[in-house]
């Protein structure tokens, strides 16, 4: 498992920021968990939940979820803090996205949810931030007084709990994205848990070869350049030369991408690739939870004083997707962390434009600010300190 790998493979102990190393955004495939031999783990939720329907990505399972729910001509509340596609996604399917305040520690106002509910109000839709929960049981006792069933958006906490509960098991339908989270090449999923939603489930089509193939190259080549420095960053960047020349040569060559923000209805019904599920079959759930915690707490423990980030705890159960370092001018620490060898996710920059900016400052404040660190499994204790080392450098 990535977690228990050798660290001794980069050598040394340094904790500043003099030695470059390359810090991906995102866990990469590391080539024993495509391995034959790999034993298969007992599924986390909601791998194995028995109404789950596995999509290419998460925002065909918020297009069928509004379809499920019957909201097309519906208003659905939604946060003012979104990534956008899950909007367009909504909106696609024939849903009215009704925006709701987040404050700027990145939680929903139920009391602004509560003034802005109309008649024509047909869902609550909830987002759990970095991995990190919304208050579900007041959620949920409120879609209850107001009739309403909960959309639970997990894009961004996959394996997190509320304590012992799984984010993504109390919502009547609940969506999930897994690449954001594992090394899989595409994947995300509707979990039906309402058992009043009757319905019958979509099924959807095989994923494309050619985008699974190439997304797993992908991430094995990030693994090398991960782990062998920079022989392993020579050929990754050789290897993306010869993807491009092909993919100049060839319309046909290119995959479906992931981690877009435009809504795409031609690809609603893709669904996840086996490599995707054989993959996730693998890996060890318990394991990327305690790194991503720990991870956390080593950037909280290094950071907080300079930059404290929105959540300045780690509650029981919750497993961080990242760590939201606020900073005053996003793009110059960006550029700074990537000339220490370290990728960066400018979070959310802008939201979608049927929600006017101006009239949720906080979001707008959260927008302008927040970075995305990374935090996840393939990451040891050295590296989040080199990485708190390179963040204080490029904030100071
Ligand atoms: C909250 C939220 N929901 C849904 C999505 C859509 O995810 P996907 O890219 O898997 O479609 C995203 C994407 O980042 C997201 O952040």
């Amino acid at each position: 498992m990535a977690v228990s790998r050798a660290m001794a493979l980069r050598g040394g102990t340094a904790a500043g920021p003099a030695r470059r190393r390359y810090i991906p955004a995102l866990p990469t495939l590391w080539p024993g968990m495509l391995s034959p031999l790999a034993a298969d783990r007992p599924p986390p939720f909601p791998f194995g939940a028995p109404r789950m329907v596995p999509f290419y990505f998460a925002r065909n399972a918020v297009f069928h979820a509004v379809r499920l729910l019957g909201l097309a001509g519906r208003e659905v509340l939604v946060p003012a803090y979104h990534h956008g596609v899950e909007i367009s996604a909504l909106a696609a399917a024939g849903a009215i996205p009704v925006f709701v305040r987040v404050d700027g520690r990145m939680r929903l106002d139920l009391e602004d949810l509560e003034a802005r509910r109309g008649p024509r109000a047909g869902a609550i839709y909830v987002i759990h931030y970095a991995g990190f929960p919304q208050p579900m049981d007041e959620i949920r006792t409120l879609a209850r007084r107001a009739g309403l069933p909960v959309i639970e958006d997990c894009a961004l906490s996959l394996l997190s709990a509320e304590g012992t509960r799984p984010l993504g098991s109390t919502g009547d339908l609940s969506i999930f994205c897994f690449y954001k989270a594992l090394p899989v090449p595409n994947g995300g999923a509707l979990v039906v848990n309402a058992p009043g939603i009757a319905a019958e489930l979509p099924e959807p089509e095989a994923a494309p070869l050619a985008s699974t193939l190439s997304h797993a190259a992908g991430a094995l080549l990030a693994n090398a350049a991960f782990r062998l420095g920079e022989t392993g960053v020579a050929l990754r960047a050789a290897a993306r030369g010869v993807v491009r020349a092909a993919r100049g040569t060839s319309g046909r060559l290119r995959p479906v991408s992931t981690g877009t923000s435009t809504f795409d209805p031609g690809a609603v019904g893709l669904g996840m690739s086996g490599l995707s599920a054989a993959i996730a079959r693998r890996l060890d759930a318990r394991a990327i939870v305690d790194a991503r915690r720990r991870n956390y707490f080593l950037l909280l423990g290094r950071l907080r004083d300079l930059a404290p980030p929105p959540f300045t705890e780690v509650p029981a159960g919750a497993a961080p997707l990242f760590y939201p370092l606020p900073c005053d001018d996003k793009a110059a620490v960006r550029s700074r962390l990537a000339a220490r060898g370290i990728e960066t996710v400018d979070f959310w920059r802008t939201g979608h434009p049927l929600c006017p900016p101006e009239a949720f400052p906080e979001v707008a404040a959260l927008r302008r600010r927040v970075l995305e660190l990374p935090v996840h499994q393939d990451l040891q204790p050295e590296d989040m300190a080199y990485l708190a080392a390179c963040v204080r450098e490029a904030l100071e």
